[in-house]
């Protein structure tokens, strides 16, 4: 019995001492399975005389049960530790500012965009898309370019097996709109456009926002004074601006738009080569031809057409030297514009 008692106090010590749940269960297999040592105690009961053997093996399952008693007792706590150990590692701290937040913004040359939209849209203007993919009808012999004109290779196209081509400006977006709405009709399209070109100022995709303007009576001082309000309303001063005789198959007469440079002020900078001027957009009077070709009676409507560069203007108002920064997705270039 003494040795019973012994073999108690050793395996409760063992208990006492396990540190975790494995530990634990390597203890009980080791006291209480097939093989324990209590176990052994139990199969050794048959060595024993007839009469000694209840009470003998009662204390044994007595011993037997206080041990399992302290086996759960302690897997509980050990449980209850290991718990806490998790939840004090997960523990997140609400109150701490976040990691690695980026304020995102809108690109500039989308910013001179939406500008745009809004400055027309102020004037009576909709804003009308067409598709990049385009045909040769849209994009040149509705816009009165015959077949084999020169005029065509100032375009460097994009040509797709079978005929299609990548739009080289947003004129023909004028051609889409009059078919769809007919006259009177006042529309701006802003969008890409595509030319096999790239250098320092050309960029073989770019932005155009096209204008047409078609009513009963539209006249070149119209077209004038809506080019020159909306430059003055987009740089937000007071510009000078000229017109120059130009050439474009689908306007007649046709003229370059230029401004005062917006650096110098037309004194003369190297923006502007020292002329004081920077051209800005192609303008002209909608040729009877581009009418015709769109379905509307050029004997009762006229009107006036405009393309200006989007990129151009963006470099313009928010002071880009180079094309090429709006197009090479740098953050530290483009972060700058985040709050503009
Ligand atoms: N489509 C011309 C170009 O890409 C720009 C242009 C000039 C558009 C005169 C017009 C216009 O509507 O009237 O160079």
């Amino acid at each position: 019995m003494q040795a019973l008692t012994a073999l108690v106090e050793q395996a409760l010590a063992e208990v006492g001492g396990c540190t975790d749940l494995g530990a634990l269960d390597a203890t009980r297999v080791r006291w209480l399975g097939k093989k324990g040592a209590l176990t052994e105690q139990l199969k050794s009961l048959g060595g024993l005389a007839a009469a000694e053997r209840p009470a003998a093996g009662a204390r044994i399952n007595e011993a037997k049960a206080r041990l399992q008693a302290a086996i759960e007792a302690r897997r509980e706590q050990l449980g209850r530790e290991e718990i806490e150990r998790a939840l004090a590692a997960g523990r997140i701290d609400v109150t701490l500012p976040g990691r690695g937040e980026m304020r995102g913004g809108l690109h500039p040359v989308t910013k001179a965009r939406l500008r745009i939209e809004a400055l027309f849209r102020a004037a009576g203007f909709e804003v009308a898309t067409g598709p990049e993919i385009e045909d040769d009808f849209h994009n040149f012999e509705a816009l009165n370019f015959p077949p084999n004109h020169p005029a065509r290779a100032m375009h460097d196209t994009f040509y797709f097996p079978g005929g299609k081509l990548l739009r080289t400006h947003t004129s023909p977006v004028q051609i889409r709109a009059m078919l769809e709405r007919g006259a009177p009709i006042a529309i701006i399209a802003p969008g890409r456009v595509y030319r096999c070109d790239s250098d320092m100022t050309h960029s073989p995709m770019f932005h155009q926002v096209e204008g047409l303007k078609v009513d009963e009576g539209v006249s070149f001082a119209n077209l004038k004074a809506i080019l020159h309000g909306f430059l003055q309303a987009f740089f937000e001063r007071d510009l000078a601006m000229r017109l120059r005789p130009s050439f474009f198959p689908f306007t007649e007469p046709s003229a370059e738009v230029d401004m005062s440079c917006v650096f110098c002020d037309g004194r003369g900078c190297r923006t502007c080569k020292y002329t004081g001027w920077l051209e800005i957009a192609g303008c002209g009077m909608v040729h009877p031809n581009v009418l015709t070709a769109s379905g509307i009676d050029a004997e009762r409507f006229s009107g006036y057409a405009f393309g200006a560069g989007i990129d151009r203007l963006a470099m313009l108002r928010y002071g880009v030297s180079d094309l090429r920064l709006f197009f090479e997705s740098d953050l530290r270039f483009l972060e700058q514009f985040r709050t503009l």
